[in-house]
This record gives structure tokens, C-alpha cells and sequence, in this order.
């Protein structure tokens, strides 16, 4: 007790805080994800998501390059079509957007991953994350066109795919199938514990992606749940997901440390766009210190126990950590 112990003896100078620090943020533990599009032909500035573009195959490959140059290692890449339907058929399209970013990415042979998120929304006319029937997603005949979705990724060079869609035994038909074409290296990074939140408002503009009736509570989890959040993270581990994840990541840091908790596989936590907006438009109203801010933040998420962040700052981030 008391004045035995006096724990400001550990904060006098710098060097003695930095020395007993317990979290540490690495470029290493960040993925930069971007958006890609084939509706203009110039890279068009995200009015919801300040600094952030909705990228042409072009600006999309310097951003891979700028990616590597920050010593970040891995880019998550979403794709923006120019036509969209009922079935949501650009998304597993081989001249697709997302497929002709990913191949021009590879090309150039970085020392980067590119990760795909695999979902239906940004494709369907609808904007849902599946095949509808009777006003709602099916979930088994969406299974096949994500599968598909995530083959023709792979084929087209990704490194790692993830799921996003929610739909129950997404992981497994995947796996079944990039193993069944020869691909059973390619991990599975599953959105497994995605909430149906409001933070995703900014994204849903930038993709052009909001459900065009309802909303997505039939298959994103529901935000008062924790318990519901390790039986998803067990089924998709069960099902083949190599690390899992949790969206989005500042409103839901108890379930990061819940989800640390109860696996060994590495978690990931999503930073989400509505996350990123907030702190960027409190800055610009200047109530806030930008760049503390996007840290204190990084670094609550790595302390509630992220391995992988996905962030919209992460070059910025990996710079100042440097
Ligand atoms: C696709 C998907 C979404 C996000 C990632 N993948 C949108 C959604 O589920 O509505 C959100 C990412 C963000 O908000 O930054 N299903």
C-alpha cells in the first residue's frame, strides 16, 4: 500500500515509460484497406471518408506500392463494378473489377499480401450480401456464389480471402472448394464475429453497397450479444478459418478480448469506416489532436487483444510509429 508503492515512481521519464510499456503497435500489425472501381476512369475522393478514394486499377497500384514503402504488408481490397444485378454475378466474374485489380496488384510482385474481401453486396442490384427469396437472404443458395466469389479471387492472385457475408457454413463451402481446385494453401480470414452496426454508414456510401430494402439484420449479429460471438468465432475455426475476425473494433473491444480469450488462432478487429469518419471530422472541427488520437485508438484495440488491425490509417499510423 500506500506509500510503499507509488506507481507515478514507473511514469517519471520516458525512457522508464517506455521501458514497462505493455502493448506496442507495429507497422507489421496493420492491413490498409482500399476500394476499387471501374465506373470513371479517375481516382474519386470518398466524401463520407475524408483522404480516402474510391481508386482506379492505376491509383490502386500506387497505393500498393505507398503500402509497401510504409513497411505495411498487407492491403484488403474491395471492388466497386460498374454493372450490378440480381445474383450479384460481377463478384465471382473473372474480367471482374476486384479479379483485374488483384491481377494488376500481383504483377508487380510487391512484398505484399492482397486480401480480398469476399461478399455480394457491393454486386447485387439489391445491395444484400446474398441471393434474396422472399425479401430475405437464402442462406444455402448464397453459399455457392460465395464460394465461387472467393475461387475466382484466388485464381486471380489473392493471397488470403475474407468472407464478410455472415451467411451460416460460408467458411467450410469456401475451404471445400479452393481445396477441391488445388488452392489449400490460401488461408480464410473470416469476418466471424460482424455485427449489424451503424458504423458501416460511411462504407455503405463508398461502395455503394446500403440494402436496397430492410437491413442486415437476418444475418449480421445483433450488438447486445457476446456470448453468440464465440459460438460464431468456434464454427468458422471448426469450418477452416485460419484467423477470425471482429467488426466492428472501438464499440466492441470487450468481444476482441473476448475472442482472444477463447482461441489460439490469430484475431483480427476492424477499425471500421464509421470509426475512422468520426475521428477525421473531429478533427477537421478541430476538438481533437489528430494523430493521438488515431494512436490512443490503434492502440486500444492491440491492448484489448488484436494480432491484425485493419485500418484506414495505416499508412499514416506505421509512418509515426517508425
Ligand atoms: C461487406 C462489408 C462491409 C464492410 C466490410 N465488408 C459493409 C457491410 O457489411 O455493410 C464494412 C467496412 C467498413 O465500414 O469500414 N459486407
Amino acid at each position: 500500500m500506500f506509500p510503499v508503492h507509488r506507481p507515478r515512481r514507473l511514469r517519471t521519464t520516458p525512457m522508464l515509460r517506455d521501458m514497462v510499456r505493455e502493448t506496442a503497435l507495429s507497422p507489421d500489425d496493420f492491413i490498409y484497406p482500399l476500394f476499387v472501381q471501374e465506373t470513371s476512369s479517375k481516382p474519386e475522393p470518398i466524401e463520407s471518408m475524408p483522404g480516402q478514394f474510391r481508386h482506379t486499377i492505376e491509383t490502386l497500384m500506387e497505393q500498393a506500392e505507398k503500402t509497401v514503402e510504409a513497411g505495411v504488408k498487407a492491403i484488403l481490397l474491395f471492388g466497386i463494378p460498374e454493372n450490378k444485378d440480381e445474383q450479384g454475378s460481377q463478384a465471382f466474374a473473372d474480367d471482374g473489377i476486384i479479379q483485374r485489380a488483384v491481377r494488376a496488384v500481383k504483377k508487380k510482385t510487391l512484398p505484399l499480401l492482397v486480401v480480398t474481401d469476399v461478399c455480394m453486396c457491393e454486386y447485387t442490384s439489391h445491395g444484400h450480401c446474398g441471393v434474396i427469396r422472399d425479401r430475405d437472404v437464402d442462406n444455402d443458395l448464397s453459399l455457392d456464389l460465395i464460394a465461387r466469389t472467393a475461387l475466382s479471387q484466388v485464381r486471380a492472385g489473392a493471397d488470403i480471402v475474407a468472407p464478410s457475408d455472415m451467411m451460416d457454413g460460408r467458411v467450410g463451402a469456401i475451404r471445400d472448394l479452393l481445396d477441391s481446385e488445388g488452392y489449400s494453401n490460401v488461408p480464410i480470414l473470416s469476418y466471424a464475429a460482424k455485427y449489424a452496426s451503424s458504423f458501416y454508414g460511411p462504407f455503405r456510401e463508398a461502395a455503394g453497397s446500403a440494402p436496397g430494402f430492410g437491413d442486415r439484420k437476418s444475418y449480421q449479429m445483433d450488438p447486445a450479444n457476446i456470448r453468440e460471438a464465440l459460438k460464431e468465432v468456434q464454427m468458422d475455426i471448426d469450418e477452416g478459418a485460419d484467423m477470425v475476425m471482429v467488426k466492428p473494433a472501438l464499440a466492441y473491444l470487450d468481444v476482441i478480448q473476448a475472442v482472444k480469450q477463447f482461441t489460439d488462432v490469430p484475431v483480427a478487429a476492424y477499425n471500421v469506416s464509421g470509426e475512422y469518419s468520426m475521428i477525421e471530422f473531429a478533427a477537421k472541427a478541430g476538438v481533437l489532436d489528430r494523430q493521438k488520437i488515431i494512436l490512443e485508438t490503434l492502440q486500444s484495440i492491440k491492448r484489448a487483444g488484436a494480432d491484425i488491425i485493419l485500418t484506414y490509417h495505416a499508412l499514416e499510423a506505421a509512418a509515426w510509429i517508425k
